[in-house]
Parts: structure tokens; C-alpha cells; sequence
């Protein structure tokens, strides 16, 4: 790999730059994109931009954590898929505490069919709020999401119908409690809307309408800036809903989470699925709590609903200069 210096995009490789432009496609709370990336030759450090952490929604940067850690997964799929094997270690620094990965472009291999299909998918996966045409998963494919998920340290439980119906009753919890708070609100105001130009937050193009039944609870983005819908919310369908476990609940954990959150939506987009994430249940410690299997310890990390239906539009992203440290 040629020698790269930091700062401005047109100095790094050429090898690199398509590998960070997917580690900031990846999905971030409210699209805050909260890394930053310093690049040394063939080594990526990996910040967390604790500018972007979201004060009400995510105080102990657990949510950031995981964005950064799916931004981690795409930059090692991009890097295989690329040709060069991805060396990754977390917290690499005990001095850098916002330093939370370091990704080095490893020996030359030829690119296994598994990364380039995972890597393909990238481009492709959006977070979709819109009505499914169908939500039953195949069994094989089931079986991918779940494996993925084990790849990378970590089990995805994905849910029966009663059980599904429980889930989205906590999460229906959790959304009207979001809708009761004024500072979640002032929050929420500042990552959403259709503001010219704005290159982050969510647009109102991905908003999930209001479903006046609340039978399918996704997080209404259009809470401080409502808007009119093309389409009707999305509860009309019965959804596959699936959960996501780490075994411990710290920086480490988190960054796990995120990296197996990453791999399991982006096998779901390779596989033609599409998904949402309704993780308001976990921004609030009672509600996580009736998540966690007390058996085998395990504390849950992404709440995901699955099905089949047209691709949502892509969310913007900033220049990638902006993230360059
Ligand atoms: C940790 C985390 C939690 C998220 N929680 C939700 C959620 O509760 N509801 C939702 O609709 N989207 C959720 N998202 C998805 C983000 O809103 C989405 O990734 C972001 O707006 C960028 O859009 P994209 O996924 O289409 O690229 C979450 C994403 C992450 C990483």
C-alpha cells in the first residue's frame, strides 16, 4: 500500500479512500455520523467525534459506540474486499480514550467471495420506515442473520410471533415515553428536519409516518418537524422483529455490537431484505432490563425489524474530508 499522509482526501491512497467512504455509509444514531478517522500509511485510527454524542438520547455514548463499530465492520468488508487483509485492534491506546479502533490494511489476499458480497451490499443498505410487502424470513436465511451475527462474537435472537408481539409492545413503551419529553424533543429537533444542504441528521424522506394504531412502533423522526407522507405507516404488516445480545455491556462490548449489527444488516441486504432499527426500548435502563437474559447474562444491544420491499432512499452523508482528522 503506498504511503498517505492525513487531513485532505486527495492524499490518501487510492487503495484507501473507497474503504473509508464505506465505513461512513454506515447506519449512526440519527445519522450523527460520530467518527473520525486518522489515517497513517496503511493505518486507520478510528475516533469517536464525542462533539456528535447525543446528551438526552445516549448519555453514557453507548449508542455512539456502536455506530462507530458498524463504521469499523464496513472499513474491514472494504479493505477485504480490496484486496488487503484488515487488522483490527479495539482500544488501542489507553492515552487516546477516543481512540476506539485501529484497522490496519494487513498482507495482500485475494478477495473472498464473502467480503466482496458483504461490501457489495453497503451502497445499498438504508434504514427503511416504510410498509413491507412481506415479512416472513426464510429459514436459510434466518439461519445467515444468526450466523452473522456469531462471526463476530455476538447472538441474534430473532423472534416467534408471540414473542415479536411482546418486543414491539416495550418498544411502543419506550416510543410513547419519547413522545412525553420535552428534551428528547429539543433533540431530536436538531438532527431532523429539511434543512438545505444538511449533509446529516434524518431528512424527512426517511421519516416513518405517524401509524395512528401504533401497531408497528418505529421512531417517529417526524416528532419536531412534521411533515406530509406519500405513504401510509408501516403497520399494516405482521413484522419479522429480531433482537441482538452482547455477553458484557462495556466500550468493548459496544463496539462488538456494532460491528455484528453491521454484519447482520448488511447479510440482510445481500440476502434482499430490508430493515429498521426501533432501539428506543434501550435508551431506558427498566425497559433494557426486560430484555436481558439473566441465564446467560446476556445484555441486549439492537432491536431490528426485517422484511421484504422496495430499497429506501439513502440517507446523506458529509464529505469525507469533514471526518478526517
Ligand atoms: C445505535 C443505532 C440506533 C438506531 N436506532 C434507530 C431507531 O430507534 N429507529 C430508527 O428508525 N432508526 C434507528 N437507527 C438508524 C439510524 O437512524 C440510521 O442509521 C441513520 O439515520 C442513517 O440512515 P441509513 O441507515 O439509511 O444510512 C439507529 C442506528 C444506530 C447505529
Amino acid at each position: 500500500m503506498t504511503t498517505t499522509t492525513a487531513g485532505d482526501p486527495a492524499t490518501i491512497s487510492p487503495e484507501l479512500l473507497p474503504c473509508l467512504t464505506a465505513a461512513i455509509a454506515a447506519p449512526s444514531i440519527h445519522n450523527t455520523q460520530p467518527w473520525r478517522f486518522r489515517v497513517r500509511h496503511n493505518v486507520v485510527d478510528v475516533f469517536a467525534d464525542r462533539g456528535r454524542q447525543l446528551a438526552v438520547l445516549d448519555p453514557d455514548g453507548r449508542a455512539l459506540a456502536v455506530s462507530v463499530g458498524a463504521a469499523v465492520f464496513n472499513l474491514r468488508a472494504a479493505l477485504l474486499a480490496h484486496g488487503h487483509l484488515p487488522v483490527l485492534t479495539l482500544l488501542p491506546d489507553r492515552g487516546e480514550p477516543d481512540l476506539l479502533a485501529r484497522v490496519v490494511a494487513g498482507a495482500a489476499v485475494a478477495p473472498p467471495y464473502a467480503a466482496r458480497r458483504l461490501a457489495g451490499a453497503i451502497p445499498h443498505r438504508h434504514s427503511n420506515r416504510r410498509p413491507f410487502a412481506s415479512s416472513r424470513v426464510p429459514d436459510s436465511v434466518a439461519d445467515d442473520l444468526r450466523a452473522a451475527a456469531v462471526a463476530e462474537g455476538t447472538r441474534l435472537l430473532i423472534a416467534d410471533d408471540p414473542l415479536g408481539e411482546g418486543i414491539l409492545s416495550v418498544v411502543r413503551t419506550a416510543e410513547n415515553r419519547r413522545r412525553d419529553d420535552p428534551d428528547y424533543l429539543v433533540e431530536l429537533a436538531a438532527w431532523t428536519g429539511a434543512e438545505r444542504g444538511r449533509r446529516d441528521g434524518v431528512p424527512p424522506v426517511a421519516y416513518a409516518p405517524r401509524d395512528p394504531d401504533e401497531r408497528l412502533p418505529l421512531r417517529d423522526f417526524g416528532l419536531a418537524h412534521p411533515v406530509r407522507h406519500g405513504w401510509p405507516a408501516a403497520g399494516i404488516d405482521q413484522p419479522t422483529v429480531a433482537v441482538l445480545y452482547t455477553d458484557g455491556d462495556d466500550l468493548r462490548a459496544w463496539l462488538h455490537a456494532g460491528q455484528a449489527l453491521e454484519r447482520v444488516l448488511l447479510t440482510a441486504t445481500a440476502e434482499g431484505l430490508q430493515s429498521t432499527l426501533m432501539t428506543q426500548p434501550l435508551e431506558y435502563p427498566e425497559l433494557r432490563a426486560l430484555f436481558e437474559d439473566s441465564a446467560t447474562n446476556r445484555i441486549a444491544q439492537a432491536i431490528i425489524r426485517f422484511g421484504y420491499g422496495r430499497e429506501a432512499p439513502a440517507s446523506p452523508r458529509r464529505p469525507l474530508a469533514g471526518f478526517l482528522i
